[in-house]
């Protein structure tokens, strides 16, 4: 770990525990660390629900039909680092409650998709189903992003039942095609964050293998098309 990170990783936990040294911390760490695990456990649980919701209806439309509208389903808790850094960044205190008063996207879901239209297709039943509430959705295949990436958000809000009671739970879904799925992985690993002349020829290469890779997806969906044709 470089010395910066380090750094700023003292400062987080110090955040974390109202600004006192690590070593006053024994009796407040244990409650935090207690509360932040039944947290994550609620997370946790959450995500494997809505999991469940989409293997279900892929496997009754692949049982009805042939085909499968979800290629792939992968799963992801924010990790406490991640989450501390989003609170600062956002800046509100580092604590528990704040996690779930303002982050959205603590458990996330992706669904890896093989054609566009199943990733409406997803998105509408899922949508459906009366204990899953809408909370924003931001469609990126409509309105690429600048750079280029293309994806359907959506955050949703679901119960899940436990020994107390009910809990209304929030999950960041990213729904996309196998080929923007590509872009944006590769995206992730090589992305160039200033402003040289280097890094603008760089942003401009991504973005037009984005827009052929949106173009290919258009054509595969057509082939397809022509062959349910027949
Ligand atoms: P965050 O604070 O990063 O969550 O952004 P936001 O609240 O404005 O949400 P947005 O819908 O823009 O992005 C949420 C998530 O989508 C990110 O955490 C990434 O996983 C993914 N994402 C968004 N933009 C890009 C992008 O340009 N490239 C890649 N590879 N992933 C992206
Ligand atoms: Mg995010």
């Amino acid at each position: 770990m470089q010395a910066s990170q380090a750094e700023e990783r003292k400062e987080v936990l110090k955040d974390f525990f109202g600004g006192r040294e690590e070593d006053e911390v024994s009796e407040d760490l244990l409650t935090h660390l207690i509360q932040f695990e039944e947290l994550m456990l609620k997370y946790r649980s959450a995500i494997r629900e809505v999991t469940t919701k989409l293997e279900i209806l892929n496997d009754e439309l692949s049982a009805h039909t042939e085909r499968n509208p979800i290629e792939n389903i992968q799963s992801r808790l924010k990790r406490p680092y991640s989450i501390a850094r989003k609170l600062n960044r956002l800046q509100k205190p580092v604590t528990v409650e704040a996690i779930s008063q303002n982050l959205n996207d603590v458990a996330g879901i992706r669904v890896i998709c093989p054609f566009i239209d199943n990733i409406y297709e997803v998105a509408q039943m899922l949508l459906k189903q009366d204990d899953v509430r809408l909370i924003a959705s931001k469609d990126y295949i409509q309105n690429p992003k600048p750079n280029g990436y293309r994806s359907l958000h959506l955050i949703i809000e679901i119960p899940v039942f436990f020994s107390e009671g009910k809990e209304l739970i929030r999950v960041e879904i990213q729904i996309r095609t196998v080929a923007m799925d590509f872009w944006a992985s590769l995206e992730h690993q090589i992305r160039y964050k200033n402003d040289s002349p280097k890094a603008q020829s760089i942003a401009a290469e991504l973005k037009a293998c984005a827009d052929t890779i949106a173009q290919t997806d258009l054509t595969m969906q057509k082939l397809r098309d022509r062959i349910l044709e027949e």
